[in-house]
Formats: structure tokens, sequence, C-alpha cells
């Protein structure tokens, strides 16, 4: 019986290890090129408002590091500020973009055309609409080309979520330009189409703590259908005063009680399908010397549809920490219920929340839950939500489990094989010497090599590290020990003080066990010294 538990805590600790990659967003290791150069992205992805010349000068050419045909896509008009021409990529499912690449047409050192700027617009399905693109510094010209040949790579912060993104090259004067470009990042694997709340408040004149990058509508109250600063990880300083430090560089959305009736804030995330929540993660400023502090209590809601959140919430209570000021990365179990649609509801606990980031940790869904009856499966009460809990054990899992547990067994198998291997080379290399002896006593590190299978130290055999008059001879023919090991001579002229005799370093006997260990009064441990030892030796 216990072994059967601990062969499905095994599967289940596998599993969930399995599951957990797939969930979230790695931002700082969401840097690759979306296939421009390498093809990934096929020509048919790439389309463009007008070209020049569709077969010399088309989109298709417009790859950076590519020389085809004319060597770049070049529109029909010139660039003005007026930016109405595009080359568009369509990457087909959301991406989290985090940075783009520009380069002019070098044409085999015919080319003389570059856009020294440019704009960025998106779109995606949630959003239905294309948008323009805006740096956290409100600016929505991105720095293009200055030659034909170089690259100009920009970072995009905060960085966007698009199925579709174009490039509007861009010019103060009118000018002929043509571009070959690139998109950097990586499929959005979240399943967060949206979040919605009430737009952040401003605190003081300094400081606002709007969500400045989202992306979505705003009905003069609530933020709808659109992704911002809560789900860029990019998390926002301790202090959220250094985050104001240039303007609008800030990564705090916060929002002050005294301006609502109630006494909390309501964030709902929107899911692309079904999801299975195990837990989440919420990284809250704590300046409580500025009335800032981490909410007292958080819900969590679950729904299919959007508008009825069935069940009881889910309740985590906050032990607020009046001590340290620094952010809280706080997580919560989610108890793999199921939904849509999460509300959180944050109630203060002081005068002002500021969250930086919300992370979820999901899975899919089994799919015989997904075909019932979306109405009737949500768990009502809380004894109810054990049966909706998902049963990792499913005939797959259950094969991948036995599969993954040999594994993981005979790595550990693997391991102690290493170890004791390692333990036993380590025992043969070294001059077996009890062991509070050896760590103490920097002069008998020295005896490192002589090969003594015969000897044979009894393990209770133990010496205080303190005493050097116990030692251990030098065997015949044996270098100086600042030779084999390179030590310095100093090190060895100290330890050769507690050598028992010059002349014992000559005798054919590597070890000869020293009477005084039985004389000595200082000595308590060797009553149960074995007498049988020096005999064997002999
Ligand atoms: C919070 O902790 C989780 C789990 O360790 C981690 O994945 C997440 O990135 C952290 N969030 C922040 C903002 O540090």
């Amino acid at each position: 019986m216990r072994k059967l538990l601990g062969k499905t805590g095994i599967f289940s600790l596998v599993l969930s290890l399995l599951y957990r990659g797939v969930s979230s967003v790695d931002i700082s290791q969401c840097i690759g090129p979306l296939g421009m150069e390498n093809g990934l992205i096929k020509d048919h992805d790439v389309t463009a408002s007008s070209s020049f010349d569709p077969l010399n000068v088309g989109p298709q050419h417009g790859r950076i590091r590519t020389e085809l045909n004319g060597g770049a896509w070049c529109p029909q008009s010139p660039a003005t500020q007026d930016t109405k021409e595009w080359i568009e990529i369509d990457l087909h499912s959301v991406h989290l973009i985090t940075g783009t690449e520009t380069q002019g047409r070098f044409g085999n050192g015919l080319g003389v055309e570059y856009a020294e700027e440019y704009v960025i617009e998106y779109f995606r399905p949630r959003l239905n609409k294309w948008t323009r693109y805006r740096s956290k510094t409100n600016n929505h010209l991105l720095k293009g080309n200055q030659n034909t040949y170089l690259e100009s790579k920009t970072s995009l912060d905060p960085p966007i979520w698009a199925s579709k993104i174009r490039f509007l090259p861009y010019s103060s004067h009118r000018r002929t330009v043509c571009m070959r470009v690139e998109v950097y990042g990586c499929k959005w694997t979240d399943e967060i189409l949206s979040y919605s709340m009430p737009q952040g408040d401003k605190k003081g004149n300094n400081w606002e703590f709007y969500d400045f990058s989202y992306d979505g509508d705003w009905d003069g109250y609530l933020l709808k259908s659109g992704l911002g600063q809560l789900v860029d990880g990019l998390t926002a300083p301790d202090d959220f005063r250094e985050s104001f430090q240039f303007k609008n560089l800030q990564g705090w959305v916060g929002w002050r009680s005294d301006l609502r009736e109630d006494n909390f804030i309501d964030i709902t995330f929107e899911f692309g399908k079904l999801r299975e929540f195990r837990g989440l993660y919420i990284f809250c400023n704590n300046q409580f010397l500025r009335d800032v502090q981490v909410f007292s209590a958080l819900e969590v809601f679950f729904s299919i549809d959007g508008t009825k959140y069935k069940g009881a919430p889910i309740r985590y209570d906050h032990v607020s920490d009046s001590i340290f000021e620094d952010a809280k990365n706080i997580s919560v179990g989610l108890l793999h219920r199921v939904g849509k649609f999460v509300k959180l509801r944050l109630h203060f606990a002081a005068k002002w929340i500021l969250v930086s980031e919300v992370r979820f940790d999901t899975m899919d869904v089994r799919t015989d839950f997904v075909e019932a009856d979306s109405d009737s499966v949500l768990p009502t009460t809380k004894s109810n939500l054990v049966e909706f809990e998902i049963k990792e054990s499913s005939d797959y899992g259950m094969y991948l489990g036995i599969v993954v547990s040999a594994l993981v067994l005979l790595l550990l198998v693997m391991g102690f094989v290493v170890v004791f291997v390692f333990l036993h080379q380590r025992r043969l290399r070294k001059f077996d010497v009890p062991r509070g002896v050896q760590s103490g006593n920097k002069g008998l590190n020295f005896y490192e090599g002589p090969p003594l299978d015969i000897i044979t130290i009894p393990p209770d055999y133990d010496l205080p590290a303190e005493d050097f008059e116990y030692s251990v001879p030098l065997q015949e023919g044996y270098a100086s020990p600042s030779d084999t090991l390179g030590r310095n001579a100093t090190a060895y002229s100290d330890s050769e003080q507690y050598y028992t005799s010059v002349d014992m370093c000559n005798k054919k006997t590597y070890f000869s066990p020293p009477p005084s260990v039985l004389d000595s009064p200082n000595l308590t441990k060797p009553l149960n010294y074995d007498m049988n030892y020096t005999k064997r030796l002999n």
C-alpha cells in the first residue's frame, strides 16, 4: 500500500512537472526570430499594400538579410508622414512580439532606398482591430535604417500580442523607401485572450498608476477586451517611485480605495478555451509607509460563460507584512477548478493596491469534462469540489507516468552508482584516516596516494580533530608533498612537525598505530580500540 502511494506520488509529481512547462511565457526566452529570414514564415503569409514591381520587389522579398531579385519590398508610393503603405506578416496564431528589425534595399550595391523611421501596427482576433504600437515613452515611431545594408533592431517595450503585424515606412519628408524586415518573439501559450478591470488611478500629481500598455477599449471606467502590463512578463521595481524616473516607464497598475464604493477591485481574465487551474501568482507592491499594501484578501471566482460565476469562490487571506517593504509574489492554489473566465476580487488592506503581474498555472481540461453540460458541471459548493478535481491518472497519463517513473528510477540508480564509485575512488586515493582528524588537520591532507588496501581502520576509531600528535607516516619512496602536490614549502614545513618520526618514513610499513593513542590521557575515544588491529598490520 505504501509502495502504491509512493508510486502515485511520483506519477503526479512527474506529470505536474510535465504540465507546468506548458502554461506560461518567460519573456527573457521570448526573443527568437519568427521566420522572415529562415523561411518559417511562408511567402503567402507576407503581403503588402502595394509593390512597385510585384515580381522584383514584392513583399516576398522583404526578408531581412536576404538578397533575391530586387532585394527588398518597395511600395508603389514614397513614404511620407502619412503612413499608408505597409508590409504585413500573418503569424496565424497570437504571438508575444518582443522585437522588430528592419534593413534597406542593398540590391547588390544598386539599391539606395531605406526607411529611416517606421510604425508598427498589429492585429489579433480578440481585439478585432488594427492597433498602432506605442512605446512606453508614448512614441509610435521606431528607429529604422541609415543606409542600405545595416540592420536596425528595436526591442518592443512593452511587447505586443499579435497574430498579424504590419511595418509602415514613415518619413518626415517625401522619399522612396524599400524594406526588409524580421519579427522576434514567441507563441503566446498562456491562452489569456484578454483581461478587464477598472483603469488605474493617479497618486498625487506625479504618479499615474495606469495600465499604459493596455490595448483594448476603455469605456471611461472599465478597460475591456485587451491585454497589457499585468501579463507582459515584466516586473516592476520594489519602490514604485523608481519606475517613474523616466517618463511613463512604469510597471505598476494601482487603485485607491477611497475613490470607490466597494472596498475591492475586480480583475476578470478571459481564456481562449476552458482551462483547469492549478494556481495563480500575483505580484503586489507592499510599500506600507506610502499607503500601499498587498490586498487583505483575494477571492477567485470561476465562470464558463463570463456572466454566471457559480460555486463558492476560492478565498485567500493575506497576512500583512509591515516590516519589509519589498514587493510580494503571492501564490494561491486554485484547486483544479475549471473555467473560461476567472475573476479576481482584491480587497483593500490599505489606501492603495498596486499590481504588476498576474500569472496563471493552467492545464488542458479532460475531454469528457468539456463535453458535459457546461452549466451543471461547475462545482456549486466546496464539498462538491472534490468531485471535479481532475484525476491525473488517465490512461495516457498512466502510461506516460510509468515510462517517466522508470526513467527517473534508472537515473536514480545511475546516480547512486556514480556516487558510490566516486566515494570508493576517494577512499582509495586518500589515506583513510578517521574523519575528525582529516578535516581538522591541514597537515594530514598531504597524505594522499598510498595504495593501502591492507589497512582498514575501525570505524569507531575516532580522534579529536586538534590532536596533531597522531599522525600517519610517509611511505617509502613517497615524494615530498610539496613536489607531488605542488603545495608550497611553508605548508609542508608547518605540517612536518606532526610527523611521528623521520625513521618511519623509511620503513616498509605503511602505517604503524601509535602506542601514544592508548597512553595519552587526552584521548578519550580509543577505549574501544581494536586490539587485533596491530596484529593484522603486522
Ligand atoms: C512568481 O513566482 C512564480 C513561481 O515561482 C514565477 O513563475 C513567477 O515568475 C513569479 N512572478 C514574479 C513577478 O516574480
